[in-house]
């Protein structure tokens, strides 16, 4: 999910006080941090691997892990997601909208320190492979902190929102709620990285059929990929958007005057499919299918008919510069074209591009390769991924 509006926080009755401005990520300072004693007799943190669950239905829609929350702890599913930048989940406050989701109880946990600030924070991109529509993707949250723990890395008194109410849209998921993972490490990444774990996280987000997803917090699973790491520096410094500057578009080996420029392509884990203006989208159509239209009953999305689209070569590549300057590519393969058919016409399948105002890669291209996501260097690192270490040549 990639968060587009900036939260809009309002206190609740404390009699004046003002307005807070929204939270500023907590940016870690690695080349200029004293050393005290305290830090040298400290153990730094070591990585920890966890397991990721595939939400899937019809795509691979979200990936997402177990975190424990408060004291004593309290299990709740999040999605990793690098389009976002806060913890937001579910608490006993929230009805009907909650139900099928397991909800935190603050009452239970004896470090949850109320915050007492209430806002709403409103997606750009939702769960699934719809776009957004106006506020359709939002929710009401209340502030406060806790203690937050993944895979036995503890951090404590971590910034986080609870939900009090959600969008209908989000109702359906198997997952809780969200732990925004953006390129300025916020929240329970700053704790663990305070602690000294290494300030970079790894995602394998695999397609459903392969499972065995996985998150790496403070290092890299080298048995998850092949060949060696390539790195881009991040193209933005707004220490909440992970964004690579990209050369050029090419469908199936071709390219045009539209689509050979560079565009900045935002890097979201939390969207499912990939997201163009509608000038460049519309550009990598034509390249496919004319039969390739708008679906005018969902606006931002294009199909065509379901018994068309396997047969349509569509290998999409985006070309990159490594830190070397050398040019590399990050491609779909035409396997992802179609993100199933349209619930308002079921013979007809959606395309894996929307168009919309801003330029986005979600998990369409993630799940092709390992992703490392390094904040203290402020680069992505990228390697394909391939058969699993123990039938691999060593
Ligand atoms: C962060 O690092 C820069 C560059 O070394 C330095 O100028 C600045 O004072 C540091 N800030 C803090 C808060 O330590
Ligand atoms: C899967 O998608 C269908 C059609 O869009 C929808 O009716 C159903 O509720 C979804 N199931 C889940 C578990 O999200
Ligand atoms: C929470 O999850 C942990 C680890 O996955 C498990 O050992 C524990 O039993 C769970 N606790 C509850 C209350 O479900
Ligand atoms: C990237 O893909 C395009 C289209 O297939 C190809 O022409 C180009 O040589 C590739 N670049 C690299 C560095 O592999």
């Amino acid at each position: 999910m990639l968060t587009l509006v900036p939260l809009t926080l309002l206190i609740l009755g404390v009699a004046g006080a003002s307005v807070d401005s929204r939270p500023k990520p907590a940016k870690i300072n690695l080349t200029s941090r004293k050393v005290s004693r305290d830090t040298l007799r400290r153990r730094a943190l070591n990585p920890v691997n966890l397991p990721l669950a595939n939400y899937f239905n019809g795509t691979d829609l979200q990936w997402f892990g177990e975190i424990q929350v408060g004291t004593p702890p309290q299990n709740l599913t999040v999605v990793f997601d690098t389009g976002s930048t806060d913890l937001e989940f579910p608490s006993t406050a929230c009805g009907a909208t909650c139900a099928t989701q397991k909800k935190f109880d603050p009452s239970k946990s004896s470090t949850f320190v109320d915050g007492r600030r209430t806002s709403t924070i409103t997606f750009g991109t939702g769960v699934g492979v719809d776009p957004v529509i106006g506020d359709n993707w939002q929710l009401t949250l209340r502030s406060g902190t806790d203690t937050v723990a993944v895979g036995g890395l503890v951090a404590k008194s971590v910034s986080l929102f609870v939900i009090t109410n959600q969008s209908p849209t989000f109702s359906p998921d198997p997952f809780d709620g969200i732990q925004g993972m953006g390129s300025g490490a916020q929240g329970f990444f700053a704790g663990l990285l305070e602690q000294d774990l290494p300030s970079l996280f790894s995602l394998f987000l695999t397609p459903k059929a392969v499972g065995n997803a996985e998150m790496t917090f403070g290092g890299i699973d080298d048995t998850k990929f092949q060949g060696d790491l390539v790195y881009a520096p991040q193209s933005s410094d707004d220490g909440a958007t992970w964004q690579l500057q990209s050369t050029g578009i090419s469908v199936n080996g071709k390219t045009t005057e539209v689509l050979n420029q560079p565009r900045s392509f935002i890097f979201d884990s939390g969207t499912s499919n990939m997201v163009l203006t509608k000038t460049d989208a519309e550009a990598v159509y034509a390249l496919i299918s004319p039969d390739i239209k708008p679906n005018n009953a969902e606006p931002g999305t294009y199909g065509i008919a379901c018994n068309r689209i396997s047969s349509l070569p569509a290998e999409l590549s985006f070309t990159f510069t490594s830190q070397q300057g050398q040019p590399f590519n990050l491609t779909i393969p035409s396997s992802e074209l179609s993100v199933g058919p349209f619930r308002s016409n079921p013979s007809l399948c959606q395309t894996l591009i929307n168009a919309d105002e801003f330029t986005l890669l979600g998990a369409s291209v993630l799940k092709h390769y390992y992703s490392v996501w390094d904040i203290g260097n402020q680069r992505m690192g990228f390697a394909p991924t391939g058969k699993p270490a123990s039938s691999r040549a060593l």
